[in-house]
């Protein structure tokens, strides 16, 4: 047997360090997080020299010795994952731990990495003092040396430690030593659903202490929203003095000072500049003034209620995994801020210190989780589930004090939450207690224990609509104990999660809006989750595409699971982002088309309105014929008004109108520049509706005639004669339109295996809907039109659709009606309703009057405006990292596809129809595991639907809402169809 690193035996009593229970060994007591102060800093990160063995026990420590040859070693940057940095394969697990759960013992299988580094202290290093070495982040369990000597040990993967090494420090040749443990007693505590990624993945700094520094510090900073006063007092062991200079405070450290001063808010982010002067030490740092409570059953921010329009934000980057720098958390910040998002939960640990800095200064609401989730022991009705054990209290305690000490001070910081899907247990209110002993001026959350009884807020996650209603009411299913019931009910209620957007969707976030909105205690919302985790990768041919997993060969893994986000893995806002920000945005416009006037409601929690400016335009057929300013009063937050729009210019000739009204930023802000769109409503004008245009004229009927052939001519069309189906249109080689049904399931349409509800993914596979069969029964040649009449059905079943396609042609102009009648028990909704048709794939750019820019299915259509837009189909396309139906668009009126020369082909709806455009069908999306596998073939395939099946969040959620089901249902719809010469 190998020796062990510690001397004692791998198995026995005496638990290696990172095998034991103890939260680590060495560390400082935590503290404030300090973003800069006057004493001397030097930052470690950069590259170091770098070993992996397979095993914790493989490699001896000789090289901690400071005389240790690493020049043979790898080099890896630091802050870093190894297996991002050619070392080893992440993995991705959900809730299983991808070991055998034997707490607190891990494998033998333990990939080890070994760091070393060379420093020099800079020449004006202070002398005197003490210097601490400090670790934001590394994963899992790391052991440390500086010049060979044993500093500490290092746990709790996502929060600070602190080793005093200046009695070990030289001026130069320092040699810091680093082995990092893949898997540790720690992992049982760190199970969240997310890549396993070990390494020092968080800046590694050198602090001086001077004496007399300021040891820590506590800002309590409210605000009285009766007075308009902020109260400030700060507190520090080491004593000081306190200066606001813009309030004009100077006052003693642990002294209370009362001044007239501007609150924070998410929405109006005021800080002030403060410092704090110790004997020894100068530390500047942000005053916020805001005050948080739970009054009368509602959560409320200087007096307020306020609403989560949240997300719950991972760190992610699909090249450094969570080696996050601060250019892209900042990015993460300005794409919240500019889709209306005003919250963040942490979920599920506290994220780089600095990310809180950034949330203080562009204004988020942020609920700080601690690092901690055991979900794995669900799989065995949570039997040895830490938080329930004494042996690993003291861990949890750590955890607790290592969030709260560090982040303490950001106003930003709203509520603490425990942890993540660990059950209950005694440790969980251990460490709640210890919180509101700490800091009593927070709330708690935690959402794994139904009961609430170590929490302020009633949180849950994924409630369906009608459940989020009753809670809404006050009026949800009683819990056992009256006590903690009444409790419970008189707490507000926030879904810590919910709308999982995991590929196309999530579904059904306007009618969550609608709950929140009405119901004063339904405080809002995190979308889970704010980016996919897709790991960045290359075909041999150089395309890029994002891995999940199962694509590093783990043996046991969740697949794509892990991309459920909101941006796509290299930040671009996928289409469920642009409908959020729709969805919560903070002005609601709303017009009365019949009275000519617009409400506009501001929804914001603090802020007036004298941020934004309001335009108004009146658009015919989606070209604005009349534009302006609108005069919107600074309304206070919650007001409304009603104002008259001007008179639209007289009637002039055809087309559809529409209003629209705009709310953009009247000025540059922190996070947006001047003109950023916050909201915007669009309602059609009362004097010009749309009028459908597809019939043909009836003055001027065709007359369909056989000819050579085998076909069937009828205006522009040339049929064949057996089929009935269209194979030319005025030239144009066409696989011709016939009824559709299937599309290549969302993730939301297959749904997660634990949902009750039927997942009709699974079901319409299983009913054949991807196989469907065509039979023609009838081709007829009538005095006006050419009538097919066919059954459209799956093999093994009775299920079918009658299908009657009646073509009627006047000139140029080509109309096809479609008749469908369900034959047959249909207990399952349809995909979709519609035609498919193949058209010449050199048709690349499509124009079209309807719904638009980006996608848009029955229940994610908030964010659809109809207007004249356009796209190369390569645009129209949305690259979910697995591949699945997306891409159609609402409302569409009519389409025009055209080749770069302008020849195509148009078509008008009636009524208005989805339109989907794609360079391959519908079945190689379905087969499709990542976007690399999509190849563009020689048809442009093309589906025109009538109806489409909602979208939902089944994923992990609730499924598709009734009212967007599409049920099997007799429907008729038709299309016109011409040709477009180079000059039209
Ligand atoms: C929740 C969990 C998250 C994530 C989500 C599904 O149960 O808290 O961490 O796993 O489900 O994506």
């Amino acid at each position: 047997m190998p020796a062990h690193p510690s001397g004692s035996p791998a198995a026995g009593p005496h638990l290696t360090y990172y095998e034991d229970f103890s939260p680590g060994h060495g560390a400082l007591p935590p503290r404030a997080w300090v973003p800069a102060s006057d004493a001397a800093r030097l930052s470690l990160n950069g590259l170091w020299w770098f070993r992996l063995s397979p095993t914790a026990t493989a490699e001896d420590t000789a090289f901690t010795r400071p005389d240790f040859d690493a020049s043979r070693w790898d080099i890896l940057a630091v802050p870093g994952h190894w297996v991002l940095g050619g070392h080893g394969a992440p993995a991705y697990t959900n809730v299983r731990y991808p070991f055998p759960v034997d707490p607190p013992r891990v494998p033998t299988e333990n990939p080890t990495g070994d760091h070393r580094h060379t420093f020099a202290l800079p020449e004006d290093w202070p002398a005197g003092g003490e210097t601490v070495l400090r670790f934001d982040g590394v994963e899992s369990c790391a052991r440390i040396w500086l010049n060979g000597r044993e500093v500490g040990v290092f746990k709790g993967s996502r929060l600070p430690a602190e080793y005093p090494v200046g009695h070990l420090l030289r001026r130069r040749g320092n040699v810091l030593a680093v082995r990092v443990h893949q898997w540790s007693s720690a992992s049982y505590l760190e199970d969240q659903d997310m890549w396993w990624l070990p390494g020092v993945f968080r800046d590694v700094t050198l602090l001086h202490r001077p004496a007399g520094c300021v040891a820590d510090f506590f800002v309590h900073a409210g605000w009285d929203h009766s007075t308009g006063e902020g109260t400030l007092r700060v507190d520090a062991p080491s004593g000081g003095r306190v200066t606001v200079p813009e309030l004009g405070v100077d006052v003693a450290v642990g002294e209370t000072v009362t001044v007239p001063a501007e609150p924070w808010s998410a929405e109006v982010p005021r800080l002030y500049e403060a410092v704090l002067t110790g004997a020894g030490e100068r530390v500047p740092f942000r005053v916020g003034f805001r005050t948080v409570a739970v009054e009368d059953g509602v959560l409320k921010v200087n007096g307020r209620r306020i609403l989560f329009r949240g997300v719950n934000r991972h760190e992610f980057h699909p090249e450094h995994g969570r080696a996050l720098d601060l250019g892209t958390m900042r990015e993460d910040l300005l794409l919240m801020k500019r889709h209306n998002v005003n919250a963040v939960r942490t979920s599920h640990y506290p994220p780089h210190p600095a990310f809180l800095d950034l949330c203080d200064e562009l204004g988020l609401w942020v609920v700080d989780e601690c690092d901690l989730e055991t979900h794995g022991f669900a799989e065995d009705g949570w039997a040895g589930n830490p938080v329930d054990d004494d042996r690993w209290t003291p861990a949890l305690l750590d955890r607790a004090a290592r969030m709260v000490e560090r982040d303490k001070n950001h106003p930003s910081v709203l509520v603490w939450s425990l942890g993540n899907e660990c059950g209950t247990g005694r440790a969980l209110t251990a460490m709640a207690r210890w919180i509101r002993e700490r800091d009593p001026d927070r709330p708690l959350h935690y959402e794994g224990d139904r009961t609430c009884a170590d929490t302020d807020l009633y949180s849950r996650m994924y409630a369906p609509h009608a459940e989020v209603e009753r809670i809404g009411r006050r009026e949800e299913e009683p819990l056992d104990d009256p006590a903690l019931d009444a409790r419970r009910r008189a707490m507000p209620f926030l879904l810590c999660e919910y709308a999982h957007a995991m590929g196309n969707g999530p579904g059904g976030l306007a009618e969550y809006q609608r709950l929140f909105e009405t119901h004063e205690r339904l405080q809002g919302g995190f979308v889970w989750e704010w980016i996919d985790h897709g790991i960045a990768r290359r075909t041999p041919d150089g395309r890029r595409w994002f891995a999940y997993g199962g694509d590093f060969g783990e043996e046991l893994h969740d697949g794509n699971f892990v991309c459920d986000g909101l941006l796509f893995p290299d930040r671009t806002p996928s289409p469920g982002l642009v409908e959020y920000k729709k969805v919560v945005e903070p002005v609601r416009i709303e017009g009365d088309p019949v009275a000519g006037t617009v409400r506009v409601t501001n929804r914001h929690d603090v802020a007036d309105l004298s941020h934004l400016r309001f335009t108004w335009s009146y658009e015919v057929d989606g070209v604005a014929a009349a534009r302006g300013d609108l005069d919107v009063p600074p309304l206070a937050a919650g007001g409304t008004t009603e104002l008259k729009l001007p008179l639209p210019a007289a009637a002039d000739g055809a087309g559809e109108a529409f209003w629209q009204v705009r709310a953009v930023l009247a000025r540059d802000t922190p996070w947006a520049p001047a003109g950023h769109e916050v909201a915007w409503g669009q309602w059609p004008a009362a004097d010009r509706p749309g009028s459908l245009r597809t019939a043909p004229d009836p003055e001027r009927p065709h007359r369909p005639r056989h000819a050579e052939g085998g076909v069937v001519l009828l205006g522009p069309g040339t049929f064949d004669a057996a089929t009935g189906e269209l194979r030319l249109l005025d030239g144009f080689a066409l696989a011709g339109p016939r009824l559709d049904v299937w599309r290549a399931p969302t993730d939301n349409d297959l749904g997660a295996p634990w949902q009750s509800d039927p997942r009709h993914g699974l079901l319409w596979r299983e009913a054949g809907l991807h196989r469907m069969r065509h039979r023609v029964d009838g081709v007829v040649a009538g005095d006006d039109a050419l009538t097919v009449t066919t059954r459209v059905a799956p093999a093994a079943g009775s299920l079918g659709l009658r299908t009657v396609y009646r073509w009627t042609a006047d000139g140029d102009r080509l109309h096809l009606a479609v008749a469908v009648t369900p034959e047959g028990r249909w207990t399952l909704p349809l995909p979709r309703l519609g035609v498919r048709l193949g058209l010449c794939g050199t048709l690349t750019r499509a124009e079209w009057f309807g719904g638009g820019p980006g996608e848009a299915y029955p229940d994610t259509r908030a964010a659809s405006r109809v207007g004249l837009h356009t796209a190369s189909v390569d645009a129209l396309q949305t690259p979910y990292v697995r591949p699945q139906e997306n891409g159609a668009r609402a409302d569409v009126r009519r389409v025009r596809l055209r080749r770069e020369d302008g020849t195509g082909v148009a078509i008008e709806g009636g009524p208005p129809f989805w339109f989907t455009a794609r360079r391959w069908t519908s079945e190689e999306l379905d087969a499709a595991a990542h976007t690399c596998d999509l190849v563009p073939g020689d048809t442009l395939w093309v589906n025109l639907d009538h109806a489409l099946h909602g979208i939902g969040s089944q994923s992990c959620g609730p499924g598709v809402l009734p009212r967007h089901r599409l049920e099997a249902a007799p429907a008729s719809f038709g299309f016109t169809f011409t040709t477009l010469g180079e000059s039209r």
